[in-house]
């Protein structure tokens, strides 16, 4: 169950939890009974993440929330000291809290974070418990704070962009089985909708006939058929849309990677490549928000799906496949499918004429390796939609850091058979995006490689263990604030 927000100038008198902010500088709010020295015995000193709950004779624990100094607080560690509360607060079914009012900062924006905060801990995927005793209670939180201060809004907000985040987290937890190319399209269908956008699904047959053998050639070892799903946001007024800048959203939706002939290892860690299709869940979450946060630009979407399997029709080492844009590709790797199926979205995109382009996918390894499950990656050919991602980065606090898509690697991809090899040379994060390069000639472009920061194993800031959906929040501030980036 999504918790609900509420709107009041004080706590509801029968409120289970109340949320203090502390700073952990200068004098403490007047209703903590208790001095700074006896709150440091028990380690509470005001830090971002520190919780201490107060227990009272009569009426509302007091849970005091550290938001680290006075002037520091920023909308990224007040999301953190918001979901540090939300977890104090899950054993309780009601809680109110004024941290949308501390600082100096803007009361939308700042209600909008705590909310975020809230909700993203308050989530779980139970569909498959018969018995959860871990769920969260919590079922109404009151924010407390002045009418018209824009609170009210930006919790909406927050509420808008939790749900989306939450949504594709249950995606990418999901059972392989549970969630095919055929169902996720089903659920794309049903979302779209409901959130004003146009959705075209395209089959096997209809990817043959569209030259898609990206998608078609990792497809070939599998019993289930691909999909393609694509998803259209026009923003109001229809005859302007045409002046509005045009982004598109391309999204590796590879339902299960067993890495196909060059199959994977055995090893703990496989489970998670249910979640190899968290790229798609974070651009069909996405462009879920759009029309109820009112995005000014038109967006595109393509969800490339299908799972990596190995069998007797699956493809092969050596094989060739024919991409939507007439490159060929020999195939060294059968593992490095994620680029293949992005290729033919590329190339569709492409077509299109956008302003700008972003992928996202759980790429590879290597990107993960470099910089962790905290971070993922960005290569473009164009700085200034690079720093569009890297500023949307910022206001998330989804990190981001830029790698060189240097182009004297491109030589390692070279096929003495076909175009290019779907493999090769030591960067294997960099080649992954000269791959990709191929595809979108000169159109401003970004790839974001999620493969760290997909999955956390454990509980942190804003993350529940499992599926992230990161991305999610990036892709939709990305959205809204996106400017055409030139040439
Ligand atoms: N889906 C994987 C990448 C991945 C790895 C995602 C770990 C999340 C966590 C991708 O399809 C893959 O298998 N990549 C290969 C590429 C290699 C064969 C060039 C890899 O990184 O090992
Ligand atoms: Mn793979
Ligand atoms: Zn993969």
């Amino acid at each position: 169950m999504a918790v609900k927000f509420e709107l009041a100038a004080k706590a509801p008198s029968q409120v289970g939890v109340i949320g203090v902010p502390v700073t952990e500088d200068g004098s403490l709010p007047r209703e903590v009974t208790l001095t700074r020295k006896q709150l440091e015995t028990v380690g509470f000193t005001g830090k971002v993440g520190q919780t201490y709950m107060v227990p009272a004779a009569k009426g509302a624990i007091l849970v005091l929330v550290g938001i680290g100094a006075a002037n520091k607080v920023t909308l990224s560690s007040l999301r953190k000291s918001a979901a540090a509360f939300g977890r104090a607060a899950s054993g309780y079914s009601s809680a109110a809290t004024s941290l949308a009012q501390v600082g100096r900062l803007d009361r939308k924006l700042a209600a909008q974070a705590v909310v975020e905060g809230i909700a993203l801990v308050a989530h779980r995927y139970t569909a498959l418990k018969t018995v959860d005793k871990t769920a969260p209670k919590l079922e109404t939180v009151t924010l407390i704070g002045a009418a018209g201060a824009g609170i009210a809004a930006g919790a909406r907000r927050g509420e808008v962009i939790a749900k989306a985040t939450n949504m594709a987290r249950d995606f990418a937890n999901m059972p392989p089985a549970h969630l095919t190319a055929r169902i996720f399209a089903d659920k794309a269908v049903e979302i779209a909708g409901a959130s004003g956008l146009k959705v075209e699904v395209f089959n096997k047959d209809q990817l043959i006939a569209m030259g898609c053998g990206g998608l078609v050639g990792v497809n070939r070892g599998s019993a289930e058929p691909p999909r393609m799903v694509k998803l259209t946001y026009r923003p109001k007024g229809a005859s302007k849309t045409a002046t509005k800048p045009h982004l598109i959203l391309v999204g590796k939706g590879v339902m299960y990677d067993s890495g196909g002939i060059s199959l994977k290892p055995s090893d703990a860690s496989h489970a998670m490549m249910k979640g190899d299709m968290s790229g798609a869940a974070a651009v069909l979450a996405t462009m879920s928000t759009l029309k109820d946060l009112g995005c000014p630009n038109q967006v595109t979407a393509y969800l490339m799906c299908t799972d990596n399997l190995p069998s007797g029709s699956a493809m092969a080492m050596g094989d060739v496949l024919t991409i939507r844009n007439g490159k060929t590709v020999e195939i060294h790797n059968t593992d490095a499918e994620g680029r293949l199926i992005l290729a033919d979205g590329l190339s569709l995109a492409t077509e299109q004429k956008p302003d700008g382009i972003v992928d996202i996918a759980t790429l590879t390894g290597a990107m993960a390796r470099a910089l962790g499950d905290g971070m993922a990656g960005v290569i473009g050919n164009n700085q200034k939609i690079v720093d569009q991602l890297l500023a949307a980065s910022s206001r998330t606090d989804e990190k981001l850091w830029q790698l060189p898509l240097e182009r004297e690697y491109r030589p390692a991809l070279d096929s003495y058979i076909a175009d290019m090899k779907n493999v090769g040379g030591e960067a294997g994060a960099i080649t992954a995006a000269l791959f990709l390069d191929e595809f979108v000639g000169d159109t401003p472009w970004a790839h974001l490689d999620i493969a760290g920061p997909m999955w956390t194993n454990s509980d942190s800031h804003w993350l529940q263990k499992g599926a992230t959906a990161y991305g999610t929040r990036l892709l939709i501030d990305l959205a809204l604030t996106f400017k055409r980036p030139g040439r």
